[in-house]
């Protein structure tokens, strides 16, 4: 039984094939990689799996059920959180707003409520505003949390994305390139800290990465796309000792 799964998922635009029949199959808890070469369709396979585009053929399944043209709203309602590539936070409001904006999708009050700041609703909310310190307090971003989002260093700002991400409760989280950037300290913690949250939350996790070092000592295992095609599947060590994917990489014929 798999949490996530693609099956024969492909994405055109136009005659680029950006995505050539990929199937990616996770199961609960795992931590899997998507790496290859710039342009290789990794970011464009986490645009389909949350409801960015819809591929042009084949399914995308969540827990078994078929989200293949599933909204973004809907995806994230479901249980799939993801970080972007380039940092979309907000960056004049502070870190806690930030988090907050994450778990008004949770609110269960009718917006009648919220308008009339009915009981309910200030239960919710402060319930949120309690949820959300936590969070922060767990990714040590608790002595920020009147910062604006913009003043932070880039190391925080990731991980602020990805407290934003885990404040919509999810099962799934795709990080796209959570370490770029970042320095190898910061690299380092940043493995260790998506360890933490796999455990502290029960999440799966997908990540697209370029550092090596991440992707060898975080993943399980690795997926490697090439130009649209999936040239490996494997555990760490299987995938560094692939001709093919060397090949890839190093641009050898
Ligand atoms: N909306 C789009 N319209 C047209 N072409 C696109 C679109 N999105 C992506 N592409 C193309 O699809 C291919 C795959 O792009 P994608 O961004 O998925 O690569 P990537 O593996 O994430 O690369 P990088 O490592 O540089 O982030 C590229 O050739 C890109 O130019
Ligand atoms: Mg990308």
């Amino acid at each position: 039984m798999y949490i996530l799964r693609t099956e024969n998922v492909t994405m055109k635009f136009g005659g680029l094939v950006a995505v050539s029949d990929f199937n990616l199959e996770i199961k609960h808890n795992e931590i899997v990689g998507l790496i290859g070469p710039n342009g290789a369709g990794k970011t464009t396979a986490f645009n389909i799996i949350t409801g960015q585009y819809t591929p042009t053929e084949g399914f995308v399944f969540f827990n078994n059920e078929d989200i293949t043209t599933c909204s973004p709203y809907e995806i994230t309602r479901l249980g799939i959180a993801r970080t972007f590539q380039n940092i979309r936070l907000f960056k004049d409001m502070t870190v806690l707003d930030n988090v907050l904006v994450g778990n008004h999708l949770r609110l269960r009050s009718p917006l009648l409520s919220s308008v009339l700041r009915s009981p309910r609703y200030r239960k919710e909310e402060r319930h949120m505003i309690q949820k959300s310190f936590n969070l922060l307090r767990d990714l040590g971003l608790d002595d920020v949390l009147y910062e604006k989002a913009y003043s932070l260093p880039y190391g925080k700002q990731r991980r602020l994305e990805i407290a934003r991400a885990l404040a919509t409760d999810p099962k799934v989280i795709l990080l796209d390139e959570p370490a770029a950037g970042m320095n190898p300290q910061e690299s380092i913690e940043l493995m260790n800290f998506i360890h933490e949250i796999r455990e502290k939350f029960d999440l799966t996790i997908l990540l697209i990465e370029h550092t090596m070092q991440v992707v060898m000592g975080v993943c399980e295992r690795i997926y490697v796309l090439d130009h649209g095609v999936t040239i490996a599947q494997g555990t760490p060590e299987e995938i560094q000792n692939n001709p093919k994917v060397i090949e890839a990489y190093l641009g050898v014929n």
